[in-house]
C-alpha cells in the first residue's frame, strides 16, 4: 500500500505532486506529505529541504499547503474528482503561471500512507528526513529488519523522529554518502538497499543534488518516465497520463538515478542497465464521479456496461482459444487464489469448474496457500484473480507457482500491473478503472470470465454447447440496480444495528460471505456469513429477538433446505429479510420481515446478479451511517504489503 510519486521539471512542484498523489490514494489514506528542494533564503547558494506533511487524507495536506500559501489558495482547487484530460490542463496552466516565480523549486517527492509500522500520526507520515536534513526519502513497502538496522543507527548516535521502519532508509543513506562526492550517483542507494530485507519502492532526494531523484524498487511497483522538460514517477503509471506516451517499470532489484531529464538504471551491483519503454495504453479511463456522488454508486451502477464491455471483448478477441481440450488436460489440479472479494470470486469460479465442467478445482486465501506447503507442480494450473495485479500476497503465490512449473493464469484488471506481467498467461478483466475501496463491479467481472472459462471448458471436455457470451449478453440487460425507495426501511433498521448475519447454500452461501463483507468493510457492523446448514454448529447461539439475518436463496433445489435453516433462527426470534428470485407462497411470506426480490435470471447466472443487490444495501446503510463509502476507515484498495 502507499503511494509515493516524484517530480523532476518547472512549475509549482507542490501543486504539481499533490494533483499527482491524487491518482493515488487508493493505496492509502492515513496520511500525505511532499518534500521540495528549495534555496536556502539566508544563503541562495545552498539549498534545503522543505517538508509539508499531515495525517489524514489527501485534502488536510492540501489544505495545510494552501494555508501556508505553497500553493495557491484559490486557483485550480483539486478536486476529489477529475479526469486526466482536465488534470493535465491545470497542470500546464500552473506551470505556466509559476515558471518565471518558482525557478527554485526544481524536483520533489510525494506519498500518500496506508500505516503498517507505526499509528497514522503526522509524525509517522513521510517524506522522512535524514538526521543531517539533507536526504529525504518516500517508501512504499514493508522493511522486515527494521528494528535491527535502527539499533545498529542508535549505536552510531543517530536519532528517530518516527516509529516508521521507513525512517532507517533515509539514515542509512546519509550513512552511505560520501560527502566529498561532488556529483549525484546511485551508490548510496544501492548500498543501502543492499542491507534491507522486505518489500520497497522508494523515492529518495537530495538537499545538494537539485534536478536530481534517487529509486529503487523490490517487490512494490515503481514507475519512471520521462518528456522533453520533465521526469515523473509514481506507484501507477495512472499518474502519467496526459504527461508521456510511454514509461519504464523497474524490476525487482534495479535503481534508477534521474537527472535533469535524463534517466539511468542500474542493477544492484551498480552496473548500467538498458531498458525498454512501455507503452501508455489504456489509461484513458475518465476518473470522475459524474453524477453520481460516490465512487462507488458509481461502478455498481456500470456493473451492465462492464458485462457488455466483456462480451465484446472476450468476443473480438482470442482470450480463450488457448483454453482447448489439449490445454486442460496436461493439468490434474486447478487452483484459484485471491484476496478479499477476489478470493469469493475465485470459490464461485471454483464451483463454476465443477458444475460447469467438472474439473476438480480449489480455492485459497493467497496469504495462506502460500505458507501452507502447497504440492503443486507442472502439472498445476493456478488461477490467480485480482482486480489490481499488484496485491503481495497473489503476486507471492504467482512467482512460487511459477518457480514450481506450474501454469500460472492472472485474471486481473489492470492489464500493466505486476500481476499481469509475472503470469504466463493473463485475461483481462474489462471492468475499467476502480475506485472505491469496496470492489463492486470488478468482483461481477472477476465471476463474469470465470464463467467464461469454466463455460468455454466444460464445451471443450463434455461437448457441451454453452452460449457462454450471449448468456453474459442477456444478463447484463436483466441486472437491476435497486434504488434507495427499494430499501427505505431496511436500511433505516441495519444501519441502527451492530451486527447483521447472513445464511445461504452452495453458490448463495458465497454470496452471504461477499455481501456480509461489503456490509462490514464499509458499515463497520459486524456482520458475518455461515453455510446454512452450520446454524446448529454453534452460530444459532448468537442469535436473538434483535438479530437480523440475511436468507439468500436463488437456488431451486436448495430453497426448502435453506428455508428450513431460517426457520429454526426464527424460532429463536431472528428477524429475517429473504433475498431470492423465486416468489414465496404468501403463506411463507408472513415469516420474513423483508423480502429482497433479486432478479429472474439463469440459476448458473444467479451469483452475479444477486450480489448487486448487497451492493446497493451496503452503500445506502454507509449513508445512512454518515460514512464514506469510497474510503473506509483503515482500508487501502491495493494492499501491496503482506
Ligand atoms: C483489498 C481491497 C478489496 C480487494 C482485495 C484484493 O482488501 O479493499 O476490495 O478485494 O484487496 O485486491 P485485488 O486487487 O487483489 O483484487
Amino acid at each position: 500500500m502507499c503511494g509515493i510519486v516524484g517530480y523532476i521539471g518547472s512549475g509549482k512542484q507542490e501543486k504539481i505532486l499533490v494533483d499527482m498523489l491524487k491518482h493515488l490514494d487508493y493505496r492509502g489514506y492515513d496520511s500525505a506529505g511532499i518534500a521540495v528542494i528549495k534555496q536556502n533564503q539566508q544563503n541562495s547558494l545552498t539549498c534545503k529541504i522543505d517538508v509539508t506533511k499531515t495525517k489524514g487524507k489527501l485534502n488536510s495536506l492540501e489544505q495545510l499547503l494552501k494555508n501556508s500559501n505553497k500553493i495557491p489558495k484559490n486557483k485550480f482547487l483539486v478536486k476529489d474528482d477529475f479526469n486526466t484530460e482536465e488534470l493535465q490542463k491545470q497542470i500546464e496552466t500552473i506551470n505556466e503561471l509559476n515558471e518565471a516565480d518558482d525557478v527554485n523549486s526544481t524536483c520533489g517527492i510525494g506519498h500518500t500512507r496506508w500505516a503498517t509500522h507505526g499509528e497514522a500520526t503526522t509524525q509517522n507520515a513521510h517524506p522522512h528526513l535524514s538526521n543531517n536534513n539533507e536526504w529525504a526519502i518516500v517508501h512504499n513497502g514493508i522493511i522486515e529488519n527494521f528494528q535491527e538496522l535502527k539499533e545498529e543507527l542508535i549505536n552510531n548516535k543517530f536519532t528517530f523522529k518516527s516509529k516508521t521502519d521507513s525512517e532507517i532508509v533515509v539514515n542509512l543513506l546519509q550513512l552511505n554518502t560520501d560527502q566529498d562526492n561532488k556529483l549525484p550517483t546511485i551508490t548510496p542507494l544501492i548500498e543501502t538497499c543492499k542491507k534491507l530485507k522486505g518489500s520497497y519502492a522508494l523515492a529518495a532526494l537530495n538537499k545538494n543534488f537539485k534536478n536530481t531523484l534517487f529509486l529503487a524498487r523490490k517487490k512494490s511497483p515503481l514507475y519512471v518516465a520521462k518528456s522533453k522538460k520533465t521526469i515523473v514517477v509514481a506507484s501507477d503509471p495512472i499518474c502519467f497520463a496526459g504527461k508521456t506516451k510511454e514509461y519504464y517499470s523497474l524490476n525487482d532489484n534495479e535503481f534508477c538515478l534521474c537527472t535533469g531529464n535524463k534517466i539511468e538504471f542500474y542493477n544492484l551491483k551498480n552496473e548500467v542497465i538498458e531498458k525498454t519503454a512501455e507503452k501508455l495504453e489504456n489509461l484513458n479511463q475518465t476518473k470522475t464521479k459524474t453524477s453520481y456522488k460516490h465512487f462507488m454508486q458509481k461502478e455498481i451502477n456500470e456493473i451492465p456496461d462492464v458485462l457488455k464491455n466483456i462480451v465484446k471483448r472476450y468476443s473480438t478477441n482470442n482470450y480463450l482459444d488457448i483454453l482447448d481440450k489439449v490445454f486442460i488436460k496436461k493439468f490434474n489440479k486447478v487452483v484459484l487464489i485471491g484476496c478479499g472479494t477476489a478470493y469469493h470470486a475465485g470459490l464461485i469460479g471454483a464451483r463454476y469448474l465443477q458444475d460447469l465442467a467438472r474439473i476438480d478445482a480449489s480455492t485459497s486465501v493467497a496469504s495462506e496457500f502460500r505458507y501452507a506447503n502447497p504440492i503443486i507442480d507442472n502439472k498445476t494450473l493456478v488461477i490467480l484473480v485480482s482486480q489490481s495485479g499488484e496485491t503481495a500476497d497473489t503476486i507471492a503465490v504467482c512467482e512460487e507457482a511459477n518457480k514450481k512449473g506450474c501454469t500460472t493464469l492472472a485474471l486481473t484488471n489492470v492489464e500493466y500491473s505486476t500481476l499481469a506481467k509475472l503470469a504466463k498467461i493473463t485475461m483481462p478483466l474489462c471492468a475499467g478503472t476502480e475506485i472505491a475501496v469496496a470492489s463492486t463491479k470488478a468482483y461481477v467481472a472477476q465471476v463474469a470470465v470465470l464463467y467464461l472459462i469454466a463455460s468455454k471448458l466444460s464445451n471443450e471436455l463434455l461437448n457441451k454447447n454453452i452460449n457462454f457470451l450471449e448468456n453474459l449478453q442477456k444478463l447484463s440487460d436483466q441486472i437491476i440496480i435497486p434504488t434507495k425507495q427499494d430499501f427505505i426501511t431496511l436500511v433505516d433498521e441495519i444501519s441502527k444495528k451492530q451486527t447483521a448475519f447472513f445464511i445461504g447454500r452452495d453458490y448463495d452461501y458465497i454470496t452471504c460471505e461477499e455481501a456480509s463483507l461489503k456490509l462490514k468493510e464499509i458499515t463497520y457492523i459486524n456482520s458475518n456469513a455461515y453455510p446454512a446448514g452450520e446454524l446448529k454448529h454453534g452460530f444459532l447461539a448468537l442469535i436473538d429477538e434483535s438479530s437480523y439475518l440475511f436468507v439468500i436463496a436463488t437456488k431451486r433445489d436448495l430453497l426448502e433446505k435453506t428455508l428450513n435453516g431460517a426457520y429454526e433462527a426464527k424460532a429463536r426470534g431472528a428477524n429475517l429479510i429473504f433475498a431470492s428470485q423465486f416468489e414465496l407462497e404468501n403463506e411463507v411470506k408472513k415469516d420474513f420481515k423483508h423480502i429482497l426480490q433479486l432478479p429472474k435470471v439463469d440459476e448458473n447466472l444467479a451469483p452475479l446478479s444477486s450480489i448487486v443487490a448487497f451492493q446497493v444495501l451496503a452503500y445506502l446503510v454507509c449513508l445512512k451511517r454518515k460514512l464514506n463509502p469510497d474510503k473506509p476507515r483503515n482500508l487501502a484498495k491495493s494492499v501491496t504489503v503482506e
